[in-house]
């Protein structure tokens, strides 16, 4: 690869000032500096691209992006990390992804590029414009929510009381441990659960010592022991239950990785788990005019129809789509299918969910399991009903996800906080993200 080594260029402040790739270079190919704000390195250029070197090991050299070395690969800036290789934006340039310089297209970000063809172009322009757009309706939504949270319930809508109880599965991290937090603050006993006692009862006493009536359980929702001890108890000590949030979890694949090792703890954790906390409590729900509520966490990684994420067998999904057609044994059969293709190696030709695999299948069985319930509790009376739903919380900065993500632990609780305690709940069987109903 033809490459010139440009001298160190700073400006006695750490910084080299530079502007835009397009002006970067003159007519020579050489550096011109003004403009944009980076940090300060070597800079190296060859067929028409930039990289970015730092003498003491490697430095960032956008926002967001992290250490590692720069290299050029062609048209494109490769962005290489130790260990492995991570996206960088850095204003026109085009950004190589993946295991290699040559691994895949390059990802164009910035303004129109000389370096590419009037199609690249197009396609860049269209494929920006998507995502910006997709990005101004997240931030306008986010704006309208964290609006609508700040004004308080009015006293003739707060069907609640420090007598309500709502139990939260996984609760001592995490978005979990956010939804307690914030029904806490609603002046609702809560039941913090975790299947770690010792963890569990810090996250719990966090809460306390802010002033909010919260009370630790253990609770492991794979243990079928575990849930009824926890029922018996919330039997006897409270008479019940009023809003139980389906909240634990777990994910092995961060990103775009997808083993499936752990596939039998995932459906047994976000499915089975899920399903038999609903089943027990039931009959635990507590008779109220404003109805009981279960919600459950879900994703929007399990849905039906998802345009790149999805059961390829459209008849399959066209039964699990029928809600008066549903059946747990459909559910189930259909996750233990999956399983056993798990374990005789066939599941990558099963036409499974291509992302997150296992995950994603545990999510559309969680969500296919929401409507199934809904269906069937729909027909008792007034003064006894139990709305059943769940919603996806949005890419969330927790644990699960490497702390990656769009949004905090504290926006990711909040459709949860707004169905269980909307007021003249008549909502069942639905899935939400921000706060707004979205396909299953
Ligand atoms: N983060 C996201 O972007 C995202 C997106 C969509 C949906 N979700 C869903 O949101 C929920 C919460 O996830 P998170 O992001 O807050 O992840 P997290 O920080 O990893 O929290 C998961 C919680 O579930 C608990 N848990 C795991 N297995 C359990 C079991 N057998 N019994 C009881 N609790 C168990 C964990 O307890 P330990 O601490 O003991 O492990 C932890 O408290 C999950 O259902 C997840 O699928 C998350």
């Amino acid at each position: 690869m033809d490459m010139k080594l440009w001298p160190t260029c700073h400006n006695g402040n750490d910084n080299v000032i530079m502007k835009p790739l397009n002006d970067n270079l003159g007519g020579n190919g050489k550096l011109k500096l003004s403009g944009n704000l980076i940090p300060r390195g070597t800079r190296r250029t060859g067929i028409g691209s930039l990289a970015v070197r730092e003498g003491q090991g490697f430095r960032r050299c956008f926002e967001g992006s992290p250490r590692g070395t720069r290299e050029l690969a062609g048209k494109s800036l490769a962005v290489r990390e130790r260990p492995g290789f991570r996206a960088c934006v850095w204003d026109s340039l085009a950004v190589r992804e993946g295991g290699g310089q040559n691994a895949s297209r390059p990802r164009v970000y910035g303004p129109t590029s000389p370096y590419l063809t009037d199609q690249e172009n197009g396609r860049k322009e269209k494929q920006m414009d998507k995502k910006e757009r997709a990005k101004e309706r997240r931030e306008k939504r986010r704006q309208e929510i964290s609006l609508i949270r700040s004004i308080p319930y009015s006293d003739h809508q707060r069907w609640w009381s420090a007598e309500t109880i709502a139990v939260v599965t996984g609760a001592n991290r995490g978005i979990g441990f956010q939804i307690a937090h914030q029904l806490g603050l609603h002046g609702l006993t809560v039941v913090l659960t975790s299947r770690e006692t010792a963890v569990g009862e810090e996250s719990a006493k966090v809460l306390q010592e802010g002033g909010l009536k919260v009370v630790f359980h253990q609770l492991d929702v794979t243990d079928q022991e575990s849930i009824d001890t926890f029922c018996s108890w919330i039997k006897e000590n409270y008479g019940g239950i009023d809003i139980l949030i389906n909240n634990a979890g777990f994910n092995h694949n961060i990103g775009s990785e997808n083993s499936v090792e752990f596939a039998e703890k995932v459906i047994a954790i976000n499915y089975t788990g899920a399903k038999n906390m609903i089943k027990a409590t039931i009959p635990l729900m507590k008779p109220n005019t404003a109805g009981a509520r279960i919600v459950t966490v879900s994703s929007r990684l399990g849905r039906l129809n998802g345009r790149k994420n999805r059961i390829s067998d459209d008849a399959l999904r066209q039964q699990l789509e029928d809600a008066d057609a549903l059946s747990e044994e459909l559910i189930d059969g259909t996750v233990n299918k999956f399983l056993e293709q798990v374990k005789d190696g066939s599941w990558t030709t099963g036409g499974w969910p291509q992302n997150n695999t296992d995950y994603s299948l545990s999510k559309l069985a969680v969500n296919a399991y929401t409507r199934l319930v809904a269906r069937e509790l729909a027909g008792r009376p007034e003064g006894e009903k139990i709305y059943v739903n769940c919603y996806c919380p949005g890419w969330v900065k927790t644990a699960m996800t490497g702390w990656a993500g769009q949004v905090t632990p504290e926006e990711g609780a909040d459709t949860a906080i707004w169905l269980s305690l909307l007021p003249d709940m008549r909502i069942s069987g639905k899935f939400f993200a921000e706060r707004r109903e979205i396909h299953f």
